[in-house]
């Protein structure tokens, strides 16, 4: 469903109560995209805001499936403006959400510049929205940030995976089964957005453990399919490339 006409914006239901919000940037080289989640749930929950520039689209676009202040958990991956820059409006928005994230990234960012203290989650911790749960992982400099870690919501099996698997352009169905490994190689070999980390073989091997059947990428096309063979793909590809 179309939410803003002018910017593109949309927001579509990938898998029972998880919608992706999706915004196509075509003034970027080749195009590119910035994709927020939604959990629709009790306590729904954000990941990822959005650029700070994008909050007025990103809130229209929630408003459309519940009032914005219901929010009750902004959560990311890492410190990066596409993941957490509109986190001060959304708190403002949604007067009972608090920031959700990983103990480093409260530590080292959060709890400074979030205007309410943030709820952090330990390796492994598990937080019950109601008829979803999710579980945070700790995945530090994968693909980037030493904050870095994913949620994982065990209902539905899906990875909210970040930065793993961007896909360049701007325009992408919202969920597809198609090959996304071949893309986001391809933007990788690009822009060379991992960290190099010495332990991504393992972590991607914990993520794999997990089976996840629906991968909600941040940029590009939410994927569904057998997950733990997809990020095993990727593991394979990263260490023959010396990317980790
Ligand atoms: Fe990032
Ligand atoms: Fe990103």
């Amino acid at each position: 469903m179309i939410t803003n006409r002018e910017a593109g914006t949309r927001i579509d239901e990938i898998v029972d109560g998880i919608y992706r919000i999706s915004t196509p940037v075509s003034k970027l080289p080749g195009g590119f995209s910035f994709n927020q989640y939604l959990i629709l749930d009790d306590e729904p929950l954000l990941f990822h805001t959005g650029p700070r520039r994008l909050f007025p689209l990103v809130r229209e676009a929630i408003a459309s499936v519940m009032p914005v202040d219901r929010l009750r958990h902004i959560s990311f991956s890492h410190y990066e403006a596409d993941e957490c820059g509109a986190l001060n409006e959304f708190l403002a928005a949604a007067p009972s959400a608090t920031p959700l994230c990983g103990r480093v990234a409260a530590l080292v960012s959060v709890t400074d510049i979030a205007d309410r203290a943030p709820r952090s989650m330990d390796n492994g911790e598990t937080l019950s929205l109601g008829s979803h749960t999710v579980q945070w992982h700790d995945t530090p400099h994968l693909p980037h940030a030493w904050e870095c870690g994913f949620l994982y919501e065990m209902r539905t099996r899906t990875l909210l995976c970040s930065d793993l698997f961007s896909q360049g352009g701007a325009e992408h169905p919202p969920l597809t089964e198609a090959d996304i490994l071949g893309p986001s190689e391809a933007f990788r070999a690009q822009m060379d957005y991992y960290s190099h980390t010495r332990n991504g073989r393992a972590m991607i091997e914990r993520l794999a453990a997990l089976q996840p059947k629906t991968l909600a990428c941040m940029h590009g096309s939410a994927w569904r399919g057998d997950g733990a063979s997809l990020l095993r793909a990727l593991g394979e590809r990263l260490e023959r490339t010396a990317a980790i």
